[in-house]
């Protein structure tokens, strides 16, 4: 898997220009300082912050819920469609140029509902967003509503019946918020009704949580993928079922770097991950608040591992089969990644 610096470049510009999928980014995180500021101004909000710099020196997190206190805050200045339009265009035409061909992207309704914002607003401003990057650089993109786990399933409830009326401009859905202490099991009712709607579903599992709550969502929940799941390294029966079941795992690891999930890259297990022959797949999480888009995201394990360009085919791979995208969408992608990977050889 390791190798020496030449071959190191080639791996890593092979792995920053291969198309690929990004199946784990939270719309709202992708909200960068700059932006913030001029939607506080077109809205005319009193932000709370000097400048963007000292939003910036904000991003100090100690665990996801001090990041997920700055993370609501700042959600505040999304207001109307225009914010939701801008936020989503500036987010695909940054992934476009980290090679990324299709993104599955999360979007938090509860957070906007609860300040008085419609649920169409959101959704008709990302979707808006999404079509206008689609016909500017032909990225494609999918949407998944996650529930907030810090709020009740009643809640959850009262959101899935907002957004029935547009099921099919949602593609599954999803479960993320503050993990510890609101276990899969809280959603159960939910996700079986939205499993019975017919979409698949996918659930934050063992990011701060146990592995316990990574068996809880593929086996209560009927999650397709798992969101993180880096603890299941903790437990090797667990690991031996991921492997076997090809369940895959939407990793983020300058996230979990961030916060501090592992104290630095070279500890993270995602050599351990793969090497127990897990689904593996890179991604950026919050991209404007961990410090990178997934191109950042690359750069950093391939600092900290030297990976060569088989591991990276592989977690490319992996993107692009792991995703909801249309099976004949997927294979001309994966077509693009096999004459790309053929090439450097
Ligand atoms: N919402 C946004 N980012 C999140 C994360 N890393 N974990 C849980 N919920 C989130
Ligand atoms: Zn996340």
């Amino acid at each position: 898997m390791a190798t020496s610096a030449s071959t190191d470049d080639a791996a890593l510009a092979f792995a920053l220009a291969c198309p690929k999928a990004e199946l784990h980014v939270h719309i709202e995180g992708t909200l960068e300082p700059e932006l913030a500021f001029a939607l506080a101004q077109r809205n005319d909000i009193d932000f709370p912050y000097a400048s963007t710099d000292a939003l910036r020196a904000a991003y100090d997190f100690s665990d996801l819920q001090s990041f997920l206190d700055l993370y609501y805050a700042c959600a505040d200045v999304l207001r109307c469609e225009a914010d939701f339009h801008d936020l989503m265009l500036a987010y695909l035409r940054r992934a476009h140029r980290d090679g990324i061909v299709h993104a599955e992207i999360f979007f938090d309704p509860q957070t906007h509902t609860a300040r008085g914002i419609g649920f169409e607003t959101v959704l008709n401003g990302l979707e808006a967003g999404a079509a206008t990057a689609q016909a500017e650089c032909g990225i494609s993109s999918r949407l998944i509503l996650c529930f907030l786990r810090h709020l009740s399933e009643e809640d959850g409830f009262a959101t899935l019946a907002q957004a029935e009326p547009y099921l099919a401009r949602i593609h599954g859905f999803g479960l993320d918020s503050s993990e510890r202490g609101h276990p899969p099991v809280k959603f159960e009712r939910l996700f079986a009704r939205c499993r019975a709607l017919g979409k698949p579903v996918v659930a934050h599992a063992g990011e701060e949580g146990p592995p316990d709550y990574i068996y809880q969502a593929l086996d209560l929940l009927g999650v397709s993928r798992i969101d993180h799941g880096v603890r299941a390294s903790e437990d090797p029966a667990l690991l031996e079922r991921l492997a076997r079941e090809q369940i895959a795992l939407t990793v983020c690891p300058l996230s979990n770097v961030r916060l501090r999930v592992f104290p630095q890259m070279a500890m993270h297990t995602l050599p351990q991950l793969i090497g127990a022959g897990l689904k593996i797949t890179l991604n950026s999480d919050d991209p404007a608040y961990f410090g990178g888009y997934l191109g950042d995201n690359i750069r950093a394990v391939q600092a900290a591992f030297g990976w060569d360009a088989k591991t990276w085919y592989g977690l490319a791979r992996n993107s692009l089969e792991a995703s909801f995208a249309d099976e004949s969408d997927k294979a001309a992608w994966i077509e693009r990644l096999d004459r790309a990977y053929a090439e450097l050889r």
